[in-house]
């Protein structure tokens, strides 16, 4: 069963996962380069099949993510769902990551940016292959924690969108935002959901502790 607190972070993030898929996915997966990441029009082109690999296999996995945590579809009756779309949300991981680390070294920003990025790609990857091996091995509850963690990753595809939002109301210079973007997307996601993960651990023990004698 799921709080209401829950049900409204899951809400906002199934939102926003939907809401930057529309806003950013169409245009690389049709090549429009008038509405493409304006400073890397020439540099996607002539790099289509890793940039159209990346953005299809990161929507997959940014819109299947969401429904991976809605607890009635990890139901036994409705598990052959919650197994098809991990399996799927695992492919996207796998080419996105894949087609990601290609695109890290092509990333508009210089050196700081490139590693920001290879960096979220890295963990991307192993955290999704983490979690895939600890569910063969039939442990569930370590499962459900790395994908936690996987799709914290995921979500840097909404946060750094969040972040440049704000630097750029902020007018900070687009040149100076984007290499502390690349890291700030990510790294914050994955301490949040650390905390997360650390603090529902601590009050499944207090509960079994907790047995009337
Ligand atoms: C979480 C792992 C991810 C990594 C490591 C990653 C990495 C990258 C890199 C290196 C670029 C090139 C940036 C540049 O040219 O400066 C890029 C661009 C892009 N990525 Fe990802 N990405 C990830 C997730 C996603 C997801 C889940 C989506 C799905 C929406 C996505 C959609 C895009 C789009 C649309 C672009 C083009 C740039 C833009 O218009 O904003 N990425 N990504």
């Amino acid at each position: 069963m799921r709080t209401v607190r829950g049900s409204i972070g899951w809400g906002v993030m199934a939102f926003l996962a939907v809401s930057i898929s529309l806003a950013v996915v169409p245009q690389y997966l049709t090549a429009d380069e008038t509405r493409m990441f304006p400073q890397q029009v020439e540099t996607y082109l002539a790099n289509l099949t890793p940039i159209v690999g990346h953005v299809a296999g990161g929507a997959v996995a940014l819109l299947l993510g969401p429904t991976q945590f809605i607890p009635a579809l990890r139901r036994r009756r409705s598990l052959t769902f919650h197994r098809w779309a991990g399996r799927l949300y695992l492919v996207g991981i796998a080419i996105g990551g894949f087609f990601g680390l290609w695109m890290a070294f092509l990333a508009y920003g210089g050196f700081v940016a490139q590693a920001g990025f290879f960096g979220l790609s890295v963990a991307w990857l192993a955290t999704g292959a983490i979690a895939y091996r600890l569910i063969r091995n039939g442990d569930q509850d370590h499962h459900r924690e790395w994908m936690i963690r996987n799709y914290a990753l995921t979500f840097a595809a909404v946060t750094l969108r969040l972040w440049l939002g704000v630097s750029q109301a902020s007018g900070i210079d687009f040149d100076l935002a984007y290499p502390a973007i690349s890291w700030m997307a990510w790294v914050p996601n994955l301490l949040a959901v650390e905390w997360w993960i650390r603090r529902q651990r601590g009050l499944k023990a207090t509960r079994r502790d907790a047995v009337p004698a």
